[in-house]
């Protein structure tokens, strides 16, 4: 029997049978409207993996921790369930701030690491096949995806959506707050040692930032068909 870590364990750790789809990208740039328009298109499972790390913030400050304590953030990803992704609370902004902290911490991305590999090899029933958005699904999560995408938008144009975005919801939002704050999640995103927010080699990259969501969307669907039509 092939030892944990051999070579032949590794391989068989690689082979994902399932039609994955890979979208990394910066806080706003289009990611989760890109991919849940595309899981709907191609009947594809869709996975948010930003909610597992919101899921484990969320956790921590409610027990009133401390989000930078590696053992606390830890423990609470390791707590971080299916039902939890429903918390309508994640999408709080506090909570978005406090899970690009939990997530600079090596043991926190550890532990969600299975479930989101999970979700890729095997999707929920009946789908075949997954889209999965984050910063770090084509480089460390999903390395062999069938197509990865990357998102880009300039940082104004990603402040000037986010700005929309929680005014729509009724939400009081300056610019120059929501720009400081996108600017400084975009650093401890890129900056951080674990595995940071990075485009793969074989990624395409789509800057998003003269583009409305619909020609996003008609960009990428072309490249998911080819990617689907296309011997693996
Ligand atoms: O995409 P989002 O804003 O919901 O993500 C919240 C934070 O989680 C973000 O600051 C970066 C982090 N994250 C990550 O490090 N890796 C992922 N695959 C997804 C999110």
């Amino acid at each position: 029997m092939a030892r944990q870590g051999s070579p032949d364990r590794r391989v068989a750790r690689r082979a994902n049978p399932a039609f994955v789809v890979a979208i990394d990208g910066p806080a706003a740039s289009g990611k989760g409207t890109l991919a849940r328009a595309l899981a709907r298109r191609f009947t594809l499972a869709y996975l948010d993996t930003g909610r597992l790390y919101r899921a484990a913030a969320l956790l921590v400050l409610d027990a009133g921790g401390d989000p930078a304590d590696p053992k606390a953030a830890a423990a609470a990803a390791r707590q971080v369930s299916v039902r939890l992704l429903e918390e309508p609370r994640l999408r709080e902004e506090r909570v978005g701030a406090a899970a690009s902290v939990v997530a600079a911490i090596p043991e926190v991305r550890r532990a969600l690491l299975a479930f989101q590999r999970d979700f890729a090899r095997q999707p929920p029933p009946p789908f075949t096949g997954a889209v999965l958005d984050g910063r770090d699904i084509g480089t460390v999560v999903c390395p062999d995806a069938s197509l990865k995408l990357f998102l880009t938008a300039s940082l104004e144009e990603r402040a000037r959506r986010r700005l929309l975005e929680l005014r729509e919801k009724g939400l009081p939002a300056i610019y120059e707050e929501v720009l400081a704050d996108l600017k400084e999640r975009d650093l401890r995103d890129s900056m951080r040692r674990a595995a940071p927010l990075a485009a793969a080699s074989d990624a395409v990259i789509l800057d998003t930032t003269a583009l409305d969501a619909e020609e996003v969307f008609e960009r990428a669907s072309r490249r998911v068909a080819r990617a689907l039509s296309s011997p693996r």
